[in-house]
Formats: structure tokens, C-alpha cells, sequence
């Protein structure tokens, strides 16, 4: 019986994609015992947009929330997305960061790294890979599927190569648009078997519909993970739902390791948090339609519904057509990147400017320029020339990682900090997001005030 991984995204992506991060650690605490049973390989649980949103959100420490999963998970591997050099966040760090921030979420309770760049610009993983082995933990080498003239099966064996060669105990396919058909996929898990030993883990959305075909294909070609969803949370701009694919799969012969059981105890107690945030309007049920248009527009249906939301709040909704046309153009002038955090939303609102302006590139965005200047690395093809002249205007392009030129960011951090800092950890969530960190260390400073000063009326 061949074995075929499943890993969980529930905690992650799955709430991420379908209800922009919001879901509280009192929301799934109560059902982290039972997940521990039932048979997943792992379970993705923090990174991608988690740290931020707790720090932003849900007045919650990110690293605390690591600690509770992993208190209440103890068989079970627990599973992070990690950005490369940008780690959690949307620009390059030091190296020092870095280093530190993989530590210490491996220390906090973290098996699994998956680790990406945007411009699968493989320079700026390796920092975060080091540091995962060096850790003791499973790094997960990425390759960010993205359809383009440049992006064919041999550069993605090549990816797949380097992957490999640099240690990665594993490597992920992340298709975060779910615009990778059946073929595509049973075609490049194929090719990579055939030239990579390490296990290989394929990731996608059920935004195009595609995603239980490409899944069948994926276990036809010999791949050893999928990533689902547990039903309530599941489809639509989230994973293909793990009920249906185990159900599916076990027919056919895999053993998905899996308790069948469990899953509707697992799925019965999510099921009124989604109601929560329906009635809410958080979980918007458009998010899960079938967008087959994204494969036209090569859009991720994040992306889409940012887009919309952004010229909705500008009225000029009219425009749709017009940014869903400029898109791909811009996408073109830039190498063709991926469309990931930070590249996607990097993209979209460029396009979003050079419409509404009447004018393309009449005004840049400061993050486009970082990227035609290579602080995030290298351009998978070509730049437009003229768009490159007006933004370096003479200046040097960096050629080499952009990280080097970063000085250390920790000393100077936990200086600012002083005493406002319990911990490393504090200080690392405050380089990560130091608004939203300041914002939630000074809450934390005050309720514990009022609790002192409750203390003190009781003695009185
Ligand atoms: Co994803």
C-alpha cells in the first residue's frame, strides 16, 4: 500500500484564505487534543499570516499561541510557512534575524519549515534552511508554481536540484493560485521524482476547481503529501477538504494514515466557529465559488478579492476590467514573479495605479522600486528595460543578496525596547512587525497595571 502524507491546514492557510487570519486560539484550543489523534502527517499552524494577525488582530502572542498548540499536540508534527529572507513579514531581514527567528520557532515547538521565496530566487532561502537544520528541524524547500513564457518543467527540475542539494529533508510544490492543472502537476511531480530523492509535498487551492483532480494526479505521480482542509473550512480560495480526499484516496489503495473517524469530531467543532464569522461577515461565502476565470487572468483569488476591495473603497469598481487587464502587463515589465506575498499584492496595486492615474508608471510604488533596484532578489526574467532606466536612474542594481548589506537589526532593537521586552521573543516580534508589536506590549503593559492595582484595592 503505497503511503501518501496528509497535512492540515485548518490553523493556517484554511482560515487564512477564507477569513483573513482572524481565528482566535480560544476558537480551536478545545479540539487540539483530538487533531493530535487523528493521523495527520502534520498540521500547519503558524507562520504565513498568523504572527501578524495575532499581533494586529487578536491581541495575542504569536510565540504563547505556538506554545499552547504545542502543549495540547505532542505526536503530531507542527508545521509553519515561512517567507524566506522576509520571514513573516514583507521585506528582506538581516541574516541575524534570520537566524534567530528560525531558532526560535523551532524552539517554541516547530517541526516542519516550509520555506519560499517570492522569486523562488533560491539565495534567499538558504539562510532560513541553515538555520532549520542547524535547529535540528525538517526544512521544506519550495518552488512557487506560477504559469509564464519563462517558467517551464526544466526550470522547475533545476529549482528542485538546488532544493535538494542545499540539505532540504523535503520539497513543496506551492501552487498558492491554484491555477496548476492535473497534467501539470502529475508532469512535474514526475520529473522531480525522477531526478530528487527527498519526499515531495504538493499544495494548492480550490479556487479554480481544480484542485481534487490535480491532488489524484499528484498521488499518481508518486507525490507523498497533500495539504487539506477539514470540510467547514475547506474549498473555494482554501485546500481541497480532507473528508473527500482520504475518502477518495483510500479507495483507490493509499493509506492517508488517517483516522476516518475523527474527522467529524474535528469538523463538527469548527463548524459553528465558520458560523460565527459568516454572521460576522469575516467569512464572506463569495470567497467560495469556483473562479475559473483566475486561470485566464492568472490571478490567485486572494488577490482578486483584494483587488475588488481596493477599488471598491476608491469607487472605481468600473476600472475591474481595465487593473485585471493591466496585471499581467505589469507583471511582464517586472521578470514575470510569482504572484505571492509580497509580489502579489506588490503587482495589484501597481496596476491599480497605473489605471486610475491615466498614466503607466506615472507614480511607482516605494516597494517596486526596492524590487527593480534587486533588494528582493533576482527578477526571474528579464526587467523592462525603460522601467528599469527611470528607477535606477544611474544608481547601482544589487546583484548579490541583498541581505548582505543589512547590518544586524537585534541589538538595536532590544536597546529600544528595555524593559518593554519580557524576552528574544518579544524582540523578534517587534523587528517582524514593530508597530503592531509596540501596540500590543503596550496593552499588555497596561491590563497588567489594572490587574496590580485590582490586587492592591483586594488587601485593602
Ligand atoms: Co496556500
Amino acid at each position: 500500500m503505497k503511503q501518501l502524507h496528509i497535512t492540515e491546514t485548518v490553523l493556517r492557510d484554511a482560515q487564512q484564505s477564507l477569513m483573513a487570519t482572524r481565528m482566535p486560539t480560544s476558537d480551536f484550543i478545545d479540539i487540539l487534543d483530538t487533531m493530535d489523534k487523528a493521523g495527520y502527517y502534520s498540521v500547519e499552524c503558524w507562520g504565513g499570516a498568523t504572527f501578524d494577525s495575532c499581533l494586529r488582530y487578536l491581541h495575542e502572542d504569536p510565540w504563547e499561541r505556538l506554545r499552547t498548540i504545542r502543549a495540547h499536540m505532542k505526536h503530531t508534527k507542527l508545521q509553519m510557512l515561512l517567507r524566506g529572507q522576509n520571514l513573516l513579514g514583507y521585506h528582506h531581514y538581516s541574516d541575524d534575524t534570520v537566524r534567530r527567528f528560525v531558532t526560535a520557532a523551532v524552539e517554541n515547538g516547530i517541526d516542519i519549515i516550509r520555506i519560499f521565496d517570492a522569486l523562488n530566487d533560491m539565495r534567499n532561502i538558504r539562510t532560513a534552511v541553515d538555520a532549520c537544520l542547524a535547529a535540528g528541524a525538517e526544512a521544506q524547500g519550495t518552488i512557487c508554481y506560477t504559469l509564464s513564457p519563462i517558467h517551464d518543467l526544466a526550470l522547475y527540475v533545476k529549482l528542485g536540484k538546488e532544493i535538494a542539494a542545499m540539505g532540504c529533508q523535503s520539497l513543496c510544490i506551492k501552487d498558492m493560485a491554484g491555477i496548476m492543472s492535473p497534467k501539470e502537476c502529475y508532469d512535474l511531480v514526475s520529473a522531480l521524482k525522477k531526478e530528487i530523492d527527498i519526499p515531495i509535498f504538493v499544495h494548492t487551492h480550490q479556487t479554480t476547481g481544480l484542485g481534487y483532480m490535480t491532488y489524484l494526479k499528484a498521488a499518481e505521480a508518486g507525490a507523498d503529501g497533500i495539504d487539506t482542509a477539514i470540510s467547514c473550512m475547506s474549498a473555494g480560495t482554501s485546500q481541497p477538504t480532507t473528508e473527500s480526499m482520504v475518502y477518495a484516496l483510500t479507495q483507490m489503495g493509499y493509506d492517508c494514515g488517517i483516522e476516518y473517524k475523527l474527522l467529524s469530531a474535528i469538523n463538527d467543532h469548527f463548524v459553528p466557529v465558520q458560523q460565527k464569522f459568516m454572521e460576522k461577515g469575516v467569512f464572506d461565502p463569495y470567497v467560495l465559488s469556483v473562479k475559473a476565470d483566475a486561470l485566464r487572468y492568472q490571478i490567485p483569488g486572494g488577490m482578486l478579492s483584494n483587488l475588488v476591495a481596493q477599488l471598491k473603497t476608491m469607487h472605481a469598481i468600473d476600472k475591474l476590467d481595465e487593473v485585471l487587464a493591466e496585471t499581467p502587463r505589469v507583471r511582464k515589465d517586472l521578470g514575470y514573479p510569482p504572484l505571492v506575498t509580497p509580489l502579489s499584492q506588490m503587482v495589484g496595486t501597481q496596476a491599480t495605479q497605473n489605471v486610475l492615474l491615466g498614466e503607466r508608471y506615472k507614480n511607482i510604488g516605494k516597494e517596486i522600486k526596492a524590487y527593480i533596484r534587486g533588494e528582493y532578489g533576482r527578477a526571474p526574467g528579464p526587467i523592462d528595460p525603460a522601467l528599469e532606466a527611470k528607477v535606477l536612474a544611474g544608481g547601482e542594481k544589487i546583484e548579490g543578496r541583498y541581505a548582505e548589506t543589512l547590518a544586524p537589526e537585534f541589538p538595536a532593537a532590544k536597546e529600544k525596547l528595555g524593559k518593554l521586552a519580557r524576552d528574544e521573543l518579544d524582540v523578534l516580534s517587534y523587528i517582524a512587525f514593530p508597530q503592531q508589536a509596540m501596540d500590543f506590549f503596550e496593552k499588555r503593559e497596561l491590563e497588567k497595571a489594572l490587574v496590580a492595582d485590582y490586587t492592591i484595592r483586594e488587601v485593602e
